[in-house]
């Protein structure tokens, strides 16, 4: 990483945790910034464990065990979201219903990521899929994304009071969520290592550094663009399948 990228890092990761912070500390933006990360948690699930069982199937028990453990973690952070939004009485939208209710020929917006689409630049939807996706860059785009989101639980948990129950709540659980995070970008660092040797470790550490901060910028030029508007992901509500099991894992 060169050092216009690294100061560039410096200013993206600011920029970002500030942004985060000060929309999960207001009541009005916070449902949507839980929804946010409710999707991207389980939406993780299933691609981490199919990875797991494709490690399996490769001869990697180490790994397939690791990838198996991250996947239960991503299952459980998805549901600690989910229950912090339940207890402002919302819920994720039902994105079937929203396809539905939407005007004919109109992309929608909520599932396009500008991020991930620069983030992964040059690498084609097929190439990503778990069966196809080479082990070296999902280690080192993982790793990257890991390791920042760690930290970046950390600070939003550190803006919540502790003296409203529902914000005591959800600091409690995202700093849970952050320690599952260090864990994961330490065993895909790790894994990097047992197929790398260190230099090339270090490289490839380097271009995903540099890709995320790039990724960054088109998504902040690309919420400039719609003036800062973000789509709205809750609606009001409890979800009726919601489990018990869910109110155990913030407990
Ligand atoms: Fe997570
Ligand atoms: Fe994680």
């Amino acid at each position: 990483m060169n050092f216009f990228t690294y100061l560039l890092h410096l200013a993206g990761s600011g920029a970002g945790a500030y942004i985060g912070a000060s929309q999960i500390r207001d009541p009005l933006t916070r449902p949507n910034v839980l929804a946010g990360f409710q999707l991207a948690e389980s939406g993780s699930v299933p691609f981490l464990q199919a990875l797991s069982d494709r490690a399996a199937a490769e001869g990697d028990t180490w790994l397939a065990e690791k990838l198996a453990r991250h996947a239960s973690d991503e299952k459980r952070h998805g549901q600690i979201f989910a229950q912090a939004l339940k207890r402002l009485n919302k819920q994720v939208i039902d994105f079937k219903k929203a396809a539905e209710a939407k005007p004919e020929g109109k992309p929608d917006e909520r599932r396009r990521s500008p991020f991930f689409e620069a983030y992964f630049e040059g690498y084609s939807q097929e190439s990503l899929k778990p069966q196809n996706i080479d082990w070296v860059v999902f280690m080192a785009s993982t790793y990257i994304l890991e390791l920042d989101a760690s930290k970046d639980f950390v600070r939003m948990a550190n803006v919540l009071p502790e003296d409203e129950p529902n914000s005591a709540s959800l600091k409690k659980g995202l700093l849970s969520i952050a320690h599952d995070e260090t864990g994961h970008a330490a065993y895909l660092l790790e894994a990097l290592k047992r197929r790398l040797p260190d230099a090339a470790v270090e490289e490839m550490v380097d271009a995903w550094r540099t890709r995320k901060v790039n990724a960054l910028l088109a998504m902040v030029t690309n919420l400039m663009q719609k003036s800062g508007q973000i789509p709205s992901l809750v609606q009001d509500g409890v979800p009726t399948e919601m489990s018990e099991e869910a109110e155990l894992a913030v407990a």
